[in-house]
């Protein structure tokens, strides 16, 4: 069982924000300008990744990304990287009152594993009660774009495919779905982007929510360091 030492005063408010979406979709592009908002006007900032997000998960990163192996390994995996970035990076972060600005997290093993894969939707939730019961994203930014649109984008913007963006337009039409079932189950904290629009209209449309995100938290726990670049 993980430690879960200082979580319990920060409640399920955490200052957890996602990106979510399809690959090419345009998350990257964004999480400079929300961090920089994050720092102006709610305090200090990690920002990370996954697969990924801590020196093991990273190891890790580069073999789910380029190593050919099966769904169920690919799934334990994802969560063992995950483990490993809770436990020694977010939960840390959050309990000294940081932001947590995530480029993906558990409703992309949803998205791509559980309806992209095809894997078992109680084993999932299985691994993701185990792993992070305790830490939840107060806010999720979905980038939805048509799956054509965003092959163009990574064909324009990417050398060699990873084992994820070589996949196939039906793989990524039912990631899609995928991501449309998360946002349904959690409506509260989904804030769909028609991530078709240009940059700028995405830019406003996000940093005026997240602006809303920050205001809507009371003032935390003293906020200490920042890893934002
Ligand atoms: N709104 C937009 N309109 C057109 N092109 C865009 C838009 N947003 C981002 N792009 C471009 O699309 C490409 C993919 O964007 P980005 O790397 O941000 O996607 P991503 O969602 O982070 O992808 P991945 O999941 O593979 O990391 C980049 O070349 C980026 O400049
Ligand atoms: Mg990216």
């Amino acid at each position: 069982m993980n430690a879960r030492s200082g979580m319990e005063s920060i409640g399920v408010r955490q200052r957890l924000i996602t990106l979510e979406g399809i690959d090419g979709a345009g998350k990257s592009t964004h999480i400079k300008a929300m961090a920089q908002l994050l720092q102006e006007q709610g305090g200090s900032v990690l920002v990370s990744r996954e697969p990924g997000g801590s020196a093991l998960a990273e190891r890790l990163r580069e073999l789910l990304l380029h190593e050919p192996m099966g769904s169920f390994t690919e799934l334990l995996l994802i969560f063992a990287a995950r483990n490993d970035h809770v436990e020694r990076s977010i939960r840390p972060a959050l309990a000294r009152g940081q932001w947590v600005l995530c480029d993906r997290f558990t409703d992309a093993t949803w998205a791509y594993q559980g309806a992209g894969r095809g894997m078992d939707a109680a084993q999932i939730a299985w691994l993701e009660a185990s792993v992070h019961a305790d830490v939840q994203p107060l806010r999720t930014y979905w980038f939805d774009l048509d799956p054509m649109e965003a092959a163009k984008r990574r064909a324009l913007s990417r050398g060699s495919a990873d084992r994820f963006e070589s996949e196939d337009l039906r793989f990524f039409e039912r990631v899609r779905t995928g991501y449309q079932e998360r946002a349904a189950l959690r409506p509260d904290c989904f804030f769909r982007i028609d991530a078709s629009q240009n940059q700028s209209q995405i830019a406003e449309l996000l940093l005026n929510d997240l602006k809303e995100c920050i205001q809507s938290l009371p003032a935390g726990a003293p906020i200490i360091g920042s890893d934002c670049a």
